[in-house]
């Protein structure tokens, strides 16, 4: 992996070297957040014990994830695709461009290609072989591990600058769409583009209980209290109260 990641180290770097000192900390934290994801993978794939290729390819995948990230924040200042592109596609393409995995066999890159292409889609489609969706899975588990690790602190203290992981998202105190709720009273995931206020960002991290498709990523969810955590931060009424018990229920499943 030592090569992957001075690969990874190589082509985010510049991206930081050139940044202003503004943008600096939001493309600080994509940097460190795909080590972080990296990390999770492996700790997913420990405990998975998979064909030792499927493994090298899903840990790839991980590290090499949010590549789009950087060259979507230099043209658009923002991490929010809906106002700029869809960071998983692009991803793939500067990957390509930049001939980052060409020491990989084409199996692998293929694999590693679909994987960062469609980390960040809703659903997955039903089509993929079977190894492509192992590893993009591990990528989203990764990922959405890391995420609410990063968005936490985020939520709790918002309006003290750095707000780009926010998604443009405002606070409204006492507000949260009922589609949303919904969706997690049902088991479901809720939909990204329904958010209305950072109420609704809380609601969406809890209800990706429901999408974790490894062990090991709902036993962390509960070992990091990330659903006390976000609770917390929720309005404290019965409606959000209730929520509580089905996702612990999925997360101890
Ligand atoms: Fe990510």
């Amino acid at each position: 992996m030592k090569k992957f990641k001075e690969t990874f180290i190589d082509f985010a770097t510049p991206y930081l070297r050139n940044a202003t000192e503004e943008d600096k900390a939001d493309i600080q934290l994509k940097f460190d957040h795909s080590f972080d994801v990296f990390d999770n993978s492996c700790n997913i794939c420990d405990s998975l014990s998979l064909p030792s290729e499927l493994d090298e390819t899903s840990r790839i995948a991980a590290l090499f994830h949010d590549t789009g990230r950087f060259p979507q924040y230099l043209k658009y200042k923002t991490f929010r695709d809906a106002d700029s592109c869809n960071h998983g596609k692009l991803g793939a393409r500067t990957v390509l461009k930049n001939k980052l995995l060409d020491g990989l066999p084409r199996r692998q890159r293929n694999t590693v290609l679909g994987a960062i292409a469609m980390h960040n889609r809703n659903k997955l489609p039903d089509f993929i072989s079977k190894e492509l969706r192992i590893c993009t899975e591990i990528v989203r588990d990764s990922d959405k591990i890391d995420i609410i690790k990063v968005l936490i602190p985020h939520l709790q203290h918002v309006g003290t600058g750095n707000e780009a992981p926010l998604m443009g998202l405002t606070e409204k105190p006492d507000v949260v769409t009922e589609s949303i709720v919904k969706a997690l009273k049902q088991g479901k995931q809720g939909a990204y583009n329904e958010m209305s206020c950072l109420n609704d960002f809380r609601l969406l991290l809890l209800s990706w209980a429901f999408d974790l498709n490894f062990e090991w990523s709902r036993k962390e969810m509960l070992r990091r209290e990330y659903v006390e955590q976000i609770m917390e931060q929720l309005p404290a009424t019965k409606q959000i109260h209730d929520l509580y018990k089905p996702v612990m229920e999925q997360l101890n499943s």
